[in-house]
């Protein structure tokens, strides 16, 4: 059997561009006899049909959360790319893979972090200190056999613009503004990222022949420039020809439904309402991104170009 590398997550945000730059980035080097096994818990979702079109990619309908050792022993796992889920009990299910991959001889590892300022031990938020944690994990001598990068990205574009893409699809439907919701700040720049380029830059150190310069690194990833709540809502503007009445910046409403909806302990899941806090001091911005990431691939898409796709895609 060819040696394997294995896509959790292959279907999200991250994972689908993963899926489709890594068979080109193989192609013609000492890798390109490396099985490409995608996962999804549902072979039938549009997004699983779309991926497997693609070629040299398997699809595999299996839920990472439940792989152990021997699954991976079996199918030759050598590399894995995860974008793990954000839930509470993150930290059990994908520090649990973890170790199922160092244990089954797994060389190399990337994996979606968070925005790097808020991925500390003391941060109100319980998600990025779930990364901090799962990172923490990897540092520790007992896995100095796995190599592992983990990508700390800016905000995905596509998700912190949809409210602003809905409204103007909205208005040219009705000619009538609802409000343009953002979880930005109207004056601070920060430079949100497209999740297809995240994908794009962990596909390029997925296809690396040598690891070891990548090894125990935690990358910071933005998108190519800053930009701020007010320019975004300037975009907004051009598309429907006249001003936006009703704006609402730093608008966090959604995390209460989210709460509200859920059975897990509503204290940890409010928790969430912080994690904007750093992006709106200033903590997230172009010049952040890391050297190597800009040397390895720089992400170009802008909030403009994402904005468009999503009011015309
Ligand atoms: N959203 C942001 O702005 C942002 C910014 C920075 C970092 N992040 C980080 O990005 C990571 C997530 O990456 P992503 O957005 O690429 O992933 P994603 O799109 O949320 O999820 C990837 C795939 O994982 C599978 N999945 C979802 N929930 C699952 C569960 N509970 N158990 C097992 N499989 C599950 C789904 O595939 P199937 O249904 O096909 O199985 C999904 O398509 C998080 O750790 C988050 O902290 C997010």
């Amino acid at each position: 059997m060819a040696p394997t590398i294995l896509i959790a997550g292959a279907t999200g945000n991250t994972g689908r561009s993963v899926v489709e730059k890594l068979p080109e980035l193989l192609k013609g080097t000492d890798m390109s006899c490396y099985r490409i096994l995608a996962l999804t818990r549902s072979a039938n979702s549009a997004a699983a049909k779309a991926l497997a079109k693609l070629p040299g990619v398997e699809i595999v309908e299996q839920n990472w959360v439940e792989i152990d050792e021997q699954w991976l022993r079996e199918r030759e796992v050598h590399r894995i790319f995860i974008a793990s889920h954000n839930q509470p009990n993150a930290f059990a299910e994908e520090g649990q893979f973890l170790v199922n991959a160092l244990r089954a001889g797994v060389k190399y590892l990337v994996r979606i972090s968070t925005t790097a300022a808020n991925v500390r031990p003391d941060i109100l938020v319980y998600y990025p200190r779930t990364h901090w944690a799962i990172e923490q994990m990897l540092s520790q001598p007992e896995f100095s056999s796995m190599h592992w990068s983990s990508l700390q990205p800016n905000g995905f574009a596509p998700m912190f613009l949809t409210p602003a893409a809905e409204f103007i699809k909205e208005f040219k439907k009705t000619g009538k503004q609802g409000h343009v919701s953002m979880i930005i700040d109207a004056s601070t720049p920060t430079a949100l990222i497209d999740s297809y380029d995240v994908g794009v830059v962990a596909a390029h150190l997925l296809a690396e022949e040598q690891t070891a310069p990548h090894d125990q690194k935690r990358y910071v990833l933005n998108g190519p420039e800053d930009v701020t709540g007010e320019e975004v809502v300037k975009l907004v503007e051009k598309y429907i020809g006249e001003p936006v009445k009703d704006v609402r910046y730093r608008d966090l409403s959604f995390i209460d439904d989210m709460a509200n909806n859920s059975s897990e302990s509503k204290n940890v899941l409010l928790s969430i309402k912080g994690a904007p806090t750093t992006s709106w001091e200033g903590k997230a911005k172009a010049e952040t991104t890391s050297k190597e990431i800009l040397e390895l691939y720089a992400p170009k898409r802008t909030v403009s170009e994402v904005l468009k796709e999503l009011v015309e895609g």
